[in-house]
């Protein structure tokens, strides 16, 4: 795919965002991975640099990115609130003003949407959401890569069954299985499904690539003849308070050896990571053979870089892409 390239920043706050870039991504990310195995790093974006400012811990996002600016040739500066003027007061919009006059991306991990929305609207370089209370649009470029490299025959006609929480995680799962055509289910209680303004969002993108959304209450009912399984922890970033609650209402969304039995002999399990073992999924499970979830952790570095250098503007003197 030729992706045109235009001078006016593109963010990626949704993955409604990358809807047209999508396959494009999933293509390069996988390219990126095989070239980096044989020892290519892909370094097509010699001298940028981003800034990746993270309100929440994070192990693989904060990692993948800072690994993917050193692939690309260029370095990530890794800033916490408490060594930002942000963390004493200063304003998201000024933060954001004066970091475009240093970087050429600013990479945010944020408590609020609201707050990613502001420092998008006044940063002048690209915005990445890497996770706010909405969404986490990059987990998910990630997950259909790992899916995409084991059905050669693609999305279509391929069921992904989600069970437990329809968290931030989802809302964007949701959104991006429906663009590339394959179907989902959200096994997930009636009270902690997304927003009606997302399932639209991903019905009409399933309208346009002839896929289906739907939701179970019965994991057992929805996972029969799932291609793949994917869960999340019960209890995300910020829900602490509700933790004894949310542990009680999910009794029975459990990722376990018995209802995988329940799925195709050959679906695939995903998890984002991190997994609270012996809840949201089993030991057995995350260490068994149908795990995808140790590639689906790694394949986040080769999606960080696709995204990166899409949103990256090139230059004259930047090495092609192969
Ligand atoms: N899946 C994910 O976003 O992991 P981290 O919180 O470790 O970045």
């Amino acid at each position: 795919m030729k992706v045109s390239v235009t001078t006016q920043k593109r963010d990626l706050l949704s993955i409604a965002d990358v809807a047209d870039l999508l396959p494009h991504l999933l293509d390069r990310a996988g390219a990126m991975r095989a070239r980096r195995r044989s020892g290519d790093l892909g370094p097509t974006r010699p001298g940028r640099n981003a800034a990746l400012i993270f309100e929440k811990p994070s192990t693989r996002t904060r990692t993948s990115f800072e690994v993917a600016m050193h692939d690309l040739g260029g370095h990530g500066i890794y800033l916490s609130p408490k060594e930002l003027q942000l963390g004493r007061g200063e304003t998201i919009a000024d933060t954001a003003r004066v970091l475009s006059r240093y970087v050429d991306v600013i990479v945010y991990r944020a408590f609020r949407s609201t707050d990613m929305a502001e420092l998008a609207r006044y940063a002048t370089v690209p915005v990445i959401n890497a996770l706010d209370d909405r969404e986490h649009p990059c987990q998910i470029v990630a997950d259909l890569l790992t899916l995409k490299e084991r059905w050669s025959g693609g999305f279509q006609g391929r069921t992904l069954v989600y069970i437990g929480d329809g968290n931030n995680v989802f809302n964007s799962l949701v959104q991006g299985a429906a663009i590339v055509g394959l179907n989902i289910v959200g096994a997930i209680p009636e009270a902690y499904r997304p927003p009606a303004d997302l399932v639209e969002s991903a019905r009409r993108f399933a309208a346009r690539s002839g896929s289906t959304v739907r939701f179970e209450s019965d994991p057992k009912a929805a996972v029969r003849d799932a291609d793949a399984l994917y869960t999340d922890v019960w209890v995300s970033m910020g829900d602490e308070a509700d933790q004894a609650r949310r542990e009680r209402d999910f009794q029975g969304y459990r990722i376990d050896e018995e209802l995988l039995r329940l799925a195709r002999s050959d679906a695939w399990v995903l998890h984002d990571l991190p997994a609270h073992r012996g809840l949201e999924i089993t030991d057995g499970v995350m260490d068994g053979p149908r795990a995808a979830i140790w590639d689906q952790a790694e394949n986040r570095l080769h999606a960080q870089k696709a995204i990166l250098e899409a949103l990256l503007p090139p230059r004259a003197g930047d090495p092609r892409p192969d």
